[in-house]
């Protein structure tokens, strides 16, 4: 039976009736398929693909153009999970005019059904401009990886007492002035889980964690640490849940060896020659 399409309100119904959101990042139509097929609620086009999609050490270099790519592949691919497309660094810091403009095309070009921004406090004229034209907007606060050189790395934010930015109170603020601004749900990325859990009790709109504990309204993994796609290295805070790293390395090896070998491809993978015409 087809299962009913996630909305932006039905996120905002799964909070108050204490069901717990699920999130996962995909950048490609057949795991989109994979991952809705799963009964995964939003599935987040994010500009991580800078990073596990093409290599790049941060997620700085991502284009405007580059998500709206992989946002249409995404949008393609499901049938009931919400698609959630993140803004890159540089698409929408210069100007809340500006951050329309890219909202807009990530829309009506790459198909998503909300956005994704980083920051807080100075993030409210941008977030309240995008949502006045009715594109449901998602903050993120906490660790910001667009905030990379300003954090000094990818590092726990809100351990430390304090209104500076990447401080405990900051951290709270940003996210209640998120809400203020008209934002659909928040993502609180690698801070405490009390400091979570205090900010999901503070807001009326869902939380969205990662490596921000058990307290959250939801939780969002990428999909390359669930599914264990590098062979090599997974963040504390991720569970990978298969190992097709090693199964893609085992797969192509086999692979690899019988072509080598002589034993693939058999006969029942060529085709027979045509059958002489008779007379
Ligand atoms: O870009 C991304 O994948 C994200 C998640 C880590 C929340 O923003």
């Amino acid at each position: 039976m087809e299962q009913k399409k996630v909305t932006v309100p039905d996120i905002q119904r799964m909070k108050a009736a204490g069901e717990r959101i699920t999130m996962v990042t995909a950048y490609d139509c057949p795991f989109a398929r994979l991952l809705d097929e799963a009964g995964v609620d939003i599935l987040l086009v994010g500009d991580s693909l800078g990073m596990v999609v093409q290599g790049q050490d941060t997620t700085l270099p991502v284009t405007l153009d580059e998500m709206i790519y992989h946002t249409r592949m995404v949008a393609r691919g499901r049938k009931r999970a919400l698609v959630l497309g993140d803004l890159p660094f540089g698409s929408y810091q210069t100007s809340p005019q500006q951050a329309v403009e890219s909202a807009v095309r990530l829309v009506k070009e790459g198909g998503a059904e909300a956005v994704k921004l980083e920051g807080g406090t100075a993030m409210m004229r941008t977030i309240e401009a995008i949502a006045s034209i009715d594109v449901p907007v998602v903050g993120h606060v906490g660790l910001t990886p667009q905030s990379v050189h300003r954090m000094g790395g990818h590092r726990v934010q809100g351990r430390r007492s304090g209104h500076a930015p990447g401080e405990r109170e900051r951290v709270l603020d940003d996210a209640r002035a998120v809400q203020a601004a008209g934002a659909c749900a928040v993502v609180l990325e690698c801070i405490p889980l009390d400091l979570a859990a205090e900010i999901t009790a503070a807001l009326a709109i869902p939380t969205i964690g990662i490596g921000a504990g058990a307290h959250c309204d939801g939780q969002v993994l990428v999909l390359h640490d669930l599914l264990g796609l590098s062979t090599d290295w997974t963040p504390r805070f991720a569970k990978r849940y298969a190992e097709l790293g090693r199964e893609v390395v085992r797969a192509a090896g086999a692979y690899v060896q019988e072509v080598k070998g002589g034993l693939f491809p058999t006969e029942a993978q060529a085709f027979a020659p045509r059958a002489a015409r008779a007379g």
